[in-house]
């Protein structure tokens, strides 16, 4: 396998003195080309800065990121980044087509080019029909799917991806999570998804990175054996599905990364029961928005 991803040491800490704020600490972890790898961890954990620092809009204060071996110092042209935010990430005052062709211009691509690229992924993320229209005049689904679309537009080596359906309803959620399965399929696309969702990021991912509390240290790198076909209700309702998310859960609820270090078996009773309660409340969420 070739590596397109590789973080290593990386921390951050915001300010200095005594008002600093250690975001990161010490993170190490690759990602192969053509994975999906999943970041899930706690509100605030510092899985922004992570990102940040990854797509080089940020230098970390330690450590180092590379892109296919490439040392990230700025932000790599092949390199694409959806955030949260579709609103405030699209121009208002370009259609659609347009959204999408922008960054293809700083590439040198021809108009003819540009046209023809940005009307191939409209199409997989099912917008043929809103090349003209305006952000606005799209729902929030929509508008995210151009978001999409602008990102897999630029053939970008890797996908950042910083909980990029938290903004959308479930229904739509849902819709997104597999358009993004089947278009990274089409683009064998490597992409990195950033999310605090334990469901989203088994259902979706090869590989799931479990991040402690603030300052962000990866506590667990779970492989996810669900293989390439899944779907919204049986591959939620199987057995491995089950059992990954309430392992993700588990640890998810440690206090400490100490705590998991003894875990597999020895987590406090208390944690694992209130563990495993959460796990099955979110578990007949789920259910009831699939069939929803
Ligand atoms: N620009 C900044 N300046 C100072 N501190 C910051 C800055 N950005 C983030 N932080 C702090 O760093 C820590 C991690 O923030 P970050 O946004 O990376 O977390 P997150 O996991 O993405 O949060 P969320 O789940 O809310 O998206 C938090 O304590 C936050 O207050
Ligand atoms: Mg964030």
């Amino acid at each position: 396998m070739v590596t397109m991803l590789d973080v290593s040491g990386v921390g951050h800490r915001y300010g200095t003195g005594a008002g600093a704020n250690l975001a990161i600490d010490e993170l190490s972890f690759k990602v192969e080309a053509g994975e999906l790898a999943c970041i899930v961890g706690p509100s605030g954990c510092g899985k922004s800065t992570l990102l940040r620092a990854i797509s080089g809009l940020l230098t970390p204060s330690s450590g180092e990121v590379r892109l296919h071996g490439d040392l990230v110092q700025g932000v790599p042209s092949d390199l694409a980044v959806v955030f949260q935010d579709y609103s405030r990430s699209l121009f208002p005052w370009l259609s659609v087509r347009a959204n999408v062709e922008f960054p293809l211009r700083s590439r040198g691509l021809s108009k003819a080019q540009r046209h023809e690229r940005a009307d191939e992924v409209l199409e997989w993320v099912g917008l043929s029909g809103a090349a003209r229209k305006y952000p606005w005049q799209l729902s929030g689904g929509m508008q995210q799917r151009v978001s999409i679309a602008r990102a897999l537009a630029c053939r970008p080596a890797l996908l950042l991806m910083d909980e990029p359906f938290a903004s959308v309803d479930a229904q739509t959620r849902f819709e997104l999570e597999d358009l993004l399965l089947r278009v990274r399929r089409q683009f064998d696309s490597t992409v990195l998804l950033v999310t605090h969702d334990i469901d989203e990021s088994i259902y979706l991912a090869d590989r799931v990175f479990v991040l402690s509390k603030s300052p962000a240290s990866i506590v667990a790198d779970i492989p996810v054996d669900l293989g390439s076909e899944r779907d919204q209700i049986t591959t939620r309702e199987s057995d491995t599905f089950v059992h990954l998310r309430s392992e993700v859960a588990r640890l998810l609820q440690m206090r400490s990364p100490e705590t998991v270090s003894t875990a597999d078996g020895r987590t406090a009773a208390a944690d694992r029961a209130a563990a495993d309660r959460w796990a099955e409340a979110e578990r007949a969420e789920s259910r009831e928005t699939a069939r929803n």
